[in-house]
């Protein structure tokens, strides 16, 4: 600590300078945030300094602590009605990525944002590569007789419905499959479950191949995703891929899910609605044609040909009535128990249709067509009081499959209500330490292209400047419980929030969001003292590329359902037509106290990180997250690798040197009485920059887009550092060539060894000698 405590004496007879540099700062740095040529601003602060920080700012005004009364008068100023009123409108037309619709949302935002008293508010617009289903030709799954006449075909889209208040069904675009190629595939039908690896092996070893043949899966499971599942089919030589939803998925299981109500009746799903979607096999590189970088006017640009995420088969989606028809019709053995679903049929694999029936073949025919279209982010900022250049960053993505009325309008509307209640705070005269960035995304669906390419655009300035990212999406899905996800350092930070916000009707488990969620939620099942679980953000939402791409630490906040319903989707009407303001009004959240109750914990904790002196990030939960890895690959591998002779000792060094510089980090930090404010910036930055440490510039082995040593998602299943993990595994697993699999796990070994400890050095190392 001897060298520290030189440092800081260093620099309090800085500070005067300090206070200069400072103003710089705000001056240069609100170029960047009031935007570009192209866009609009309005209501900006000169010099970015609200009144109470006006002119010759003494020693107290900045090291001042938060003002005490805002966060209660934050949070009770956010109102449900409102939240309503705006998903409501939100709802009323389709919001498509690329449209008319789309960018009218934006444009309600960005207006919203300037009625707000935000400080500015702009768009950020990119051109990226879009699909869209041909409105003439519409694409459908047939069933052809021996002279190839139709005898049965998928419908085009769901039926509209007579709905109070109104919905625009009909206006909500036709389901297809995201990016798929156009054309018509006949063949044999297989049934590959939902297309996990483990199941095309399975189909495998029963001699049953997917070449040459159709197939068709089910939506679901977390290791089969759309772009998955056709990649999947498409390595293996299938012509194409039909997707369904199952009533076991729309509707649940276990007793009682046959009579669950389904919509416009209640929550679930009917035989007639379809999960649209992208499916695009995604690897963190952003847009498909401008990987890596931002898809700006100037940039280079692939042909289709060269992308590696664009699809080369055709797919389409179905619903469970249409999947009937099929399904019904098929020949070969059973299904196993684990592959049948809850259609009253016998599920079989194929290939091909039983004899006894007039099917011969399936058609496959799909009219989707590719577009590069300019998308629109909309960026709206609060200015800081004293670290305008650190910028805490809310977002939500505004485009959506259908109308919106949870994924991810619901977010979206929440979002406007935590822009207005900041707003109002302005007017009584606060302004944050820090400033807040309010983030809009464009073409989330499409495969995170909004927000990856802004990410792209400003990975420089944000790897420097952002403190943490936080996130909603589809904001209330079902009221059951919270579903968080944090980054370890923000872990507590959300946890003293959802202290703080009340559980928005009684409940036998407690007051607060805390309560109820731990309780529903338990990190420890059957341990009365359990913290609420948290997951890890890795993939999935508009927080990948600040996860993966420039290690920023993020947040990711929806109310869920309970999952002993047995839906494996986020909810039974996800992507389909029927995601409507009636769905959230009549079955989800009526009064809207879900929507406040998360839009608090939203605003909530994006103050405490925007407006202490010392950022409440800690870090121990990180030791504990990498000795949990440590101590799994040690219980999965452990003797495997020490019979070639593979030590973990300096991994084991490397952890528990980690793990001891972060607790003495976080006591040094909670114990720091401090009077100096270059103080507070130093651990200030060692707080927000540790989850850059464990980004590696080169990328993940074969995966130069997956940058993140700990968080990045793993190939294969283990629980454990994922490069090392997946490098393990296969050595393990393999057959042949153990010798360069086992030499890759060295190699592996090495290099989280090499960046553990290098995270570890920045919070200790001043000296440049450890
Ligand atoms: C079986 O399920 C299909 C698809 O949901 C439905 O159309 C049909 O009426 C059901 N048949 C019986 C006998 O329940
Ligand atoms: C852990 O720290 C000790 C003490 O500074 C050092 O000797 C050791 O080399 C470190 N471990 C690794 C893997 O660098
Ligand atoms: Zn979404």
């Amino acid at each position: 600590m001897g060298f520290r405590a030189r440092v800081f004496l260093l620099a309090a007879a800085c500070v005067g300078v300090g206070l200069v540099a400072d103003v710089l700062i705000a001056i240069r740095f609100s170029r960047w945030l009031d935007g570009c040529g192209t866009c609009t601003t309005a209501g900006k602060v000169p010099g970015g300094r609200a009144p109470t920080a006006e002119g010759p700012a003494g020693l107290g005004a900045l090291l001042a602590e938060a003002e005490g009364w805002v966060s209660e008068a934050l949070m009770d100023e956010i109102d449900a009605a409102r939240i309503e009123e705006h998903l409501r409108k939100l709802t009323e037309k389709p919001h498509l990525a690329g449209t008319e619709g789309s960018y009218s949302v934006a444009e309600y935002v960005r207006k919203a944002w300037l009625d707000q008293g935000l400080d500015s508010a702009h768009i950020a617009p990119y051109h990226v590569l879009l699909s869209y289903p041909d409105p003439d030709k519409p694409s459908f799954v047939a069933l052809l007789d021996s002279d190839e006449k139709e005898l049965f075909r998928s419908a085009p889209r769901e039926p509209s419905l007579d709905l109070d208040p109104p919905a625009d069904i009909a206006g909500v675009v036709s389901p297809f499959a995201g990016y798929s190629p156009s054309g018509t595939v006949q063949g044999d039908l297989v049934y590959v479950n939902y297309g996990r690896p483990e199941d095309f092996d399975h189909l495998e070893a029963l001699g049953i191949t997917v070449a040459g043949k159709i197939v068709i899966a089910r939506y679901g499971h977390s290791k089969a995703s759309r772009g998955r599942k056709l990649r999947r089919c498409q390595e293996r030589g299938a012509l194409g891929l039909i997707v369904y939803s199952d009533p076991a998925d729309m509707m649940g299981t276990g007793p009682g899910a046959g009579g669950r109500p389904v919509y416009p009746e209640g929550w679930f799903g009917p035989g007639t609605a379809v999960q649209r979607g992208m499916y695009l096999y995604t690897n963190m590189e952003g847009e498909p044609l401008t990987p890596g970088y931002p898809a700006k006017d100037y940039m280079f640009r692939l042909h289709e040909s060269e992308s590696e995420p664009l699809p080369t088969i055709p797919a389409h989606p179905i619903g469970y009535d249409d999947a009937w028809h099929l399904l019904s019709a098929m020949t070969g053995p059973e299904a196993p128990s684990l592959w049948r679903g809850g259609l009253n049929i016998t599920y079989r694999l194929g290939p091909g249709l039983q004899a006894s029936g007039r099917a011969r073949k399936v058609r496959l025919t799909v009219n989707v067509n590719r577009d590069v279209r300019p998308i629109h982010n909309v960026i709206g900022v609060i200015r800081g009081r004293l670290e305008p250049d650190r910028y805490v960053l809310l977002g939500n993505h505004h485009d959506a499959w259908n109308l919106g009325g949870v994924d991810p309008s619901s977010g979206t509307s929440a979002l406007l209500e935590v822009s207005r209640a900041f707003g109002a705070m302005l007017k009584r005269g606060w302004r944050p330490r820090r400033s807040l960035v309010f983030c809009s995304w464009d073409a989330e669906e499409y495969g995170i292209l909004g927000s990856f390419e802004w990410v792209e655009d400003f990975g420089k300035i944000l790897t420097e400047r952002a403190v943490a990212y936080l996130n909603v999406d589809m904001a209330v899905r079902a009221t059951y419980t919270l579903r968080g996800r944090a980054s370890p350092p923000l872990a507590p930070a959300l946890l003293e929030a959802a202290k703080k916000v009340p559980w928005p009707v009684s409940a036998p488990e407690g007051k607060t969001m805390y309560d109820v969620w731990r309780k529903r939620t338990p990190e420890v099942v059957g341990d009365p003292d359990t913290k609420p679980k948290v997951d890890f953000p890795r993939a999935g939402s508009d927080y990948a590329p600040f996860v993966n791409r420039i290690g920023v630490p993020c947040i990711d906040l929806a109310f869920y359902q309970d999952k002993s319903t047995g839906i494996q989707s986020d909810y039974p009407l996800y992507h389909t037509a029927y995601a409507t303001f009636h769905l959230q009004k009549k079955f989800v959240d009526p009064g809207f106290v879900f929507h406040r109750a998360l839009a608090q914990l939203w605003a909530e904790t994006a103050r405490s990180l925007a407006d202490g002196l010392v950022l409440p990030l800690r870090l121990a939960g990180y030791g504990a997250v990498l000795g949990g890895m440590l101590t799994d690959l040690r219980t999965s591998y452990g003797k495997q690798m020490a019979v070639r002779g593979i030590s973990l000792d300096a991994l084991t060094s490397a952890v528990n040197n980690f793990t001891a510089a972060a607790e003495a980090f976080d006591a040094e930090v909670t114990a720091a009485k401090i009077t100096n404010p270059f103080v507070a910036r130093m651990y200030n930055d060692q707080l927000m920059q540790l989850e850059r440490a464990f980004i590696d510039p080169q990328g993940l082995t074969g995966r130069k887009f997956y940058r993140h040593t700990i968080m990045s998602g793993r190939l294969y299943s283990t629980a454990t550092f994922p490069a090392l993990g997946d490098a393990v595994y296969l050595a393990v697993n393999s057959k042949e060539g153990t010798e360069g699999a086992w030499r890759n796990v060295r190699k592996e070994l090495s290099i989280i060894t090499f960046t553990i400890q290098s995270a570890a050095n920045t919070l200790t190392a001043l000296e440049l000698t450890s």
